[in-house]
């Protein structure tokens, strides 16, 4: 075994899979152009409070999962991101670009950090893409948020996903929740998990989310937050649900889905994937009109958003065979050097195609001419230029057509010609 390898958790990603990334981030960036939301892109690291005042310091994100380090003895704990949406807000407060134009549809693909236990579709280095819609909370808006998510979903042809939702009222809902939960969870304080315990003083609404099963059968018979909603939000959160129903989104409604973050209100949702095992949550989001705030802001940014997991995205992919079809473009020219002499002259051949705009490959390794046409089928070139003395010296060179195994000669410029007539030189296969 060499000596390094990837640190526990991250993982390194080759060229076939690379390709698959490009093709997945290709349909995100296709599908938020067409609901209009424009790609942000926010450091790697935030200052520390960023994430325990946004996200919470109860969740376990904030509690045990965040990389924190000062960056000198005397300096400010700085946190590489476990999540966007905290550090896209922060953004947006410091320019202040909600002064110039009232509602931001943002969109990104990045990099995240959680120090969780590493297991198939867990990892500690992450990426998700995801897109936050700023200014504006309705009913409308959050279905935009939803339904941009469910199509990127969509145009990759997932299938067998479940979305489920609910709502987390406003804060009065839940404070009117909270006690009642204090309440309910009193008589079994002596049969709560440490954690839980704290979570009940400081918040209750957390132990809802507790992966411990003890503490989820105690769960199982607590009161639920919707019987706790004011007539406002039940239908704030019904509007929500007629935009899915009339685009034909199926969804769940879940009482218990409180999500992992502390900044959500209102509506809260929720994908998973039958796909994924254990971790089987593609993505998620919701509404988080306090975030602004609870940053310093003075005034309340309406907001919502949500986030997919990418690896978890190409894992569902790759099991239900969606990149079949997805064949790596070879080069259109193989340039064969018929004597490792001639090299010098096919590095100049190749340089004026490539400089051309032709996709071409040659062999650096002077390998025989039968090691180079092995390479170029299994390649799939579309063609073969053969450099060989007497190539060198009339400047006309066989050309072959790999896929008819027709030859010609043509000088350079007849060649370019050529393939310029036929689509870019690539033949059809
Ligand atoms: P989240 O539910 O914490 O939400 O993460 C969203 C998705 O990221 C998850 O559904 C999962 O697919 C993926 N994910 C999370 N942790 C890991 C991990 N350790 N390894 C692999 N994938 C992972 C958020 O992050 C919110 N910021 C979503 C949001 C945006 N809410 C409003 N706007």
């Amino acid at each position: 075994m060499p000596q390094y390898q990837a640190v526990k958790g991250a993982r390194d990603i080759f060229p076939e899979e690379s390709a698959q990334w490009k093709y997945v981030e290709g349909v995100i960036h296709t599908v938020a152009s067409l609901y209009g939301f424009s790609e942000i892109r926010t450091p790697v690291f935030e200052y520390t409070e960023l994430f325990q005042r946004g996200i919470g310091s109860t969740t376990d994100i904030v509690g045990k999962e965040m990389f924190s380090f000062l960056p000198d003895p005397n300096g400010r704990s700085i946190t590489l991101r476990p999540e966007m949406t905290a550090g896209v807000m922060r953004a947006a407060l410091q320019k202040n670009i909600l002064s110039a134009a009232p509602v931001h549809k943002l969109y990104y693909i990045g990099e995240l950090f959680r120090k969780e236990r590493p297991q198939a579709g867990r990892q500690r280095q992450f990426s998700q893409f995801g897109a936050e819609l700023l200014g504006v909370s309705t009913p409308a808006a959050v279905a935009e948020v939803i339904t941009l998510m469910m199509q990127v979903f969509e145009s990759l042809g997932l299938r067998n996903l479940r979305l489920r939702i609910n709502s987390l009222g406003d804060s009065d809902d839940r404070f009117r929740y909270r006690e009642a939960l204090k309440t309910y969870f009193a008589p079994f304080h002596d049969r709560l998990d440490d954690s839980s315990k704290e979570r009940l003083e400081k918040n209750p609404l957390r132990i809802l989310d507790s992966k411990n099963p003890a503490i989820q059968e105690i769960v199982a018979g607590a009161p639920r937050l919707y019987d706790y909603l004011s007539v406002a939000s039940v239908e704030d959160f019904e509007k929500v649900l007629y935009y899915l129903q009339e685009r034909g989104i199926t969804y769940e409604i879940d009482h218990r889905l409180v999500r992992g973050l502390d900044y959500y209100c209102h509506t809260a949702f929720e994908v998973t994937s039958s796909e994924l095992g254990a971790q089987d949550a593609i993505g998620g989001g919701g509404r988080y009109d306090g975030l602004a705030r609870e940053l310093g802001s003075s005034s309340e940014v309406p907001a919502s958003g949500f986030a997919a997991g990418m690896e978890r995205v190409l894992l569902t992919m790759e099991k239900q065979g969606l990149f079949a079809a997805l064949t790596p473009q070879g080069p259109v020219v193989y340039v064969v050097l018929q004597q490792a002499e001639l090299a010098d002259h096919g590095m100049q051949v190749a340089w004026r195609l490539r400089k051309a705009g032709i996709r071409t490959e040659i062999d650096l390794a002077a390998r025989s001419m039968k090691a180079q046409m092995r390479d170029a089928n299994r390649m799939r070139a579309s063609w073969a230029l053969f450099i060989g003395s007497a190539e060198v010296t009339t400047g006309l060179y066989a050309f072959k057509n790999l896929v008819t195994s027709e030859q010609t000669t043509l000088s350079l410029e007849a060649v370019l010609e050529t393939l310029h007539e036929t689509a870019s030189g690539e033949l059809q296969k």
